[in-house]
């Protein structure tokens, strides 16, 4: 919705990330309606919200709304039943600080956090494996119901699956919020913050009111939503459900809050999977990310390469072009072009406006470098645009950006882990001081210039600091640690991933040879046999090793993607049941930045 003028929209923080706005299917499902007829408050509002849910009521006439588990300490409440599994959720106060009780004060200072738990079938020894998407504003509720399902496929029904939106994450209250009403947001998170010079100005004006009306839309709560906290607050998580040894599996950000819980929590350590992997290091130390987009242009010529090797027939770029620098020139010369050249695009009276270069680079190249899923369609529409009809995608790429949600739970746990604020920041304490530092960051790739204001607030982050935590090296757990990668992911590289190899005595690698982020971006029955014999057996791999991707990740004819394995005698149905699962999540485009 950018204008013909240089917009007045800021864009979101898509530097930290949030939901693509098509994907949000949410299933509130049935949950509120028990949570409400359990609550005795005369028949006729039961009876009118029971009416509306009628066919639920029906179908699982048997269940109690309230459950309670021998050796657990929390009451859950029937929520849904999905895809025959049933689904519980429960909200568990946990402490502002974990580590303080002191600064609780008298009142008990506390967060609600949402969990929510789908029940494996044989789950006998009741393991619960907590799940968190990433973000850090993912919602790991919205997660389960979206994932749940292809998740356990791939885990078997030995396990429960659990998750939680975690502390200032969506449902969890307070939540984390720099406006103290959606209407303040619209009005007063307007800035330019596309261009690092020309707009630099009225970012750096903007930001300092922005950074303090986060401290006081929060108070105290602000300071202890960070990932610290939120890993103690998982072991408040294990205590509820009354089990001792922590069994995770983390993706993107989860990876940081895994390793986060894995350092603070060892001896309760026992099955920790962190995969599309952060470097922590960096994450709480350094005032600039260098690492996380290391592989993000090795991404984009793997697209530009597996292109042309698909043909014209599979890929609408390949004709294009002869080499793969002749290619990867002409649409970056193209797609620059749109900097100052945006292209006007008119469909009717309701459907038009502009593409820009933003548009296209930040919210159509760089998502779909998550998922080559999404790869044949992203050809698609970027021929049309190089062969002079910018409609295709306009539509995809030109509307809206594919990040939806306030973006404030995501800066405000990546500000508070950090090296935020003027103090860290030493002399890098005006505006050029700042412009020159990140202009010479979004010289290592063009697609770091999408963190602009994410830099500039991380400058001027004025929030007292919530925790003391310092990543370690050569931390022993109870059980080593499984780190899961592909070989070139756009946010969470390779490289991450040794280095929490390196800080975690004896964990291993499996490394995933493709592109995307985590290893859900693509098929592997040979990573499901992984994950499965680590939660199950604590089974690791002698040294680092490798899979191989199932099938034909790139450019694959619609529904041809997984035909390779579809058929295949030597598949039991238990790995067709994974290989078809893992197909589903790879071409699912639910995603968190991080
Ligand atoms: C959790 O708390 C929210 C309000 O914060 C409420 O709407 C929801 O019904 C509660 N969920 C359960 C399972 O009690
Ligand atoms: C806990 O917090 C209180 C109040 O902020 C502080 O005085 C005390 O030193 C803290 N205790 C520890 C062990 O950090
Ligand atoms: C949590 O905080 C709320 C709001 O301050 C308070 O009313 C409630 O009593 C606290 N809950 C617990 C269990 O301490
Ligand atoms: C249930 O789990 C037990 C071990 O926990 C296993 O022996 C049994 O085969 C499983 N049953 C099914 C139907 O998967
Ligand atoms: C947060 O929760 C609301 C209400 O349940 C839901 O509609 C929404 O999709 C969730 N958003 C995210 C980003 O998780
Ligand atoms: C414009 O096109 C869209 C998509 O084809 C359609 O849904 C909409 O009704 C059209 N609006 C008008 C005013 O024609
Ligand atoms: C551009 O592409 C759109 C969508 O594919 C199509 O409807 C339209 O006719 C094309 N315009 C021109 C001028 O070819
Ligand atoms: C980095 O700077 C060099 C030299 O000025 C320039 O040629 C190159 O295109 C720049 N790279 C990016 C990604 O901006």
């Amino acid at each position: 919705m950018e204008g013909e003028r240089e917009p007045l929209i800021k864009r979101r923080r898509t530097g930290w990330g949030a939901w693509r706005r098509s994907e949000r299917a949410y299933r509130p499902s049935a949950s509120d309606v028990f949570a409400l007829s359990s609550v005795v408050i005369g028949g006729i509002l039961i009876w009118l919200f029971a009416a509306s849910h009628v066919r639920d009521i029906h179908r699982y006439p048997h269940h109690p709304p309230q459950r309670k588990y021998d050796g657990e300490h929390i009451t859950w409440t029937f929520c849904d039943n999905f895809f025959d599994h049933e689904v519980e959720c429960a909200n568990l106060t946990v402490p502002m600080d974990q580590f303080n009780a002191t600064n609780n004060g008298p009142d008990n200072k506390n967060f609600s956090i949402p969990l929510i738990r789908m029940r494996g079938k044989n789950a006998t020894d009741n393991i619960n494996i907590l799940l968190n998407p990433g973000g850090p504003g993912g919602s790991g509720v919205e997660f389960l119901y979206r994932r749940g399902k292809q998740l356990n496929a791939i885990v078997g029904e030995n396990f429960h699956l659990l998750s939680f939106d975690p502390r200032g994450v969506n449902q969890s209250v307070p939540r984390a919020d720099c406006y103290p009403s959606d209407e303040a947001r619209r009005e007063m998170s307007l800035v330019r913050d596309k261009r690092a010079i020309q707009d630099s100005g009225e970012l750096w004006a903007w930001t300092s009111g922005h950074v303090k009306g986060c401290v006081d839309t929060m108070g105290v709560h602000g300071s202890y939503i960070n990932t610290p906290q939120t890993a103690a607050d998982m072991n408040s998580i294990l205590d509820a459900v009354g089990q001792e040894d922590m069994y995770y599996w983390g993706f993107s950000y989860g990876t940081l809050l895994g390793q986060t819980y894995a350092t603070l929590f060892r001896e309760r350590s026992k099955r920790v999977i962190i995969d599309g992997v952060v470097n922590q290091f960096d994450w709480y130390g350094s005032i600039l990310d260098r690492e996380e987009l290391a592989d993000t242009d090795n991404v984009f010529a793997g697209f530009v390469e597996e292109c042309l090797k698909a043909g014209p027939e599979d890929c609408a770029l390949a004709g294009l072009a002869k080499t793969k620098e002749e290619l990867s020139k002409k649409l970056i010369a193209s797609i620059s072009k749109l900097k100052d050249e945006p292209v006007g695009v008119y469909v009717n009276a309701t459907i038009h406006g502009v593409l820009d270069y933003w548009a296209v680079w930040f919210g159509g190249v760089f998502p779909a470098l998550y998922k080559p899923a999404n790869w044949r369609d992203l050809a698609t529409n970027l021929a049309g645009l190089l062969q002079g009809n910018a409609t295709k995608a306009f539509l995809a790429y030109g509307q809206d950006g594919p990040w939806d949600l306030p973006g404030e739970p995501n800066e405000m746990v990546s500000l508070n882990d950090g090296a935020s604020g003027p103090e860290k920041w030493g002399s890098i304490n005006n505006r050029a001081a700042l412009v020159d530092t990140l202009l010479e960051l979004f010289n290592e790739s063009s697609f770091h210039e999408n963190s602009l204001s994410h830099y500039f607030a991380k400058q001027a982050w004025v929030m007292p600091r919530g925790h003391t935590y310092v990543p370690k090296k050569g931390v022993q757990t109870a059980h080593p640690l499984l780190v899961l990668s592909t070989t070139y992911d756009p946010v969470c590289p390779l490289v991450s991933a040794r280095s929490a190899n390196d800080a975690f005595v004896g964990s291993k690698i499996v490394e995933l040879k493709g592109y995307g982020h985590c290893t859900l971006a693509l098929p592997s029955l040979c990573i499901a046999r992984h994950v499965r014999g680590y939660l199950s057996e604590g089974k690791l791999p002698e040294s680092n090793v490798q899979c191989d991707v199932d099938g034909k990740p790139y450019f694959a004819k619609p529904d041809e993607d997984g035909k390779a394995l579809v058929g295949v005698k030597s598949l039991d149905e238990e790995e067709m049941k994974i290989h078809l699962a893992q197909l589903e999540l790879a071409r699912d485009s639910w995603f968190t930045h991080r």
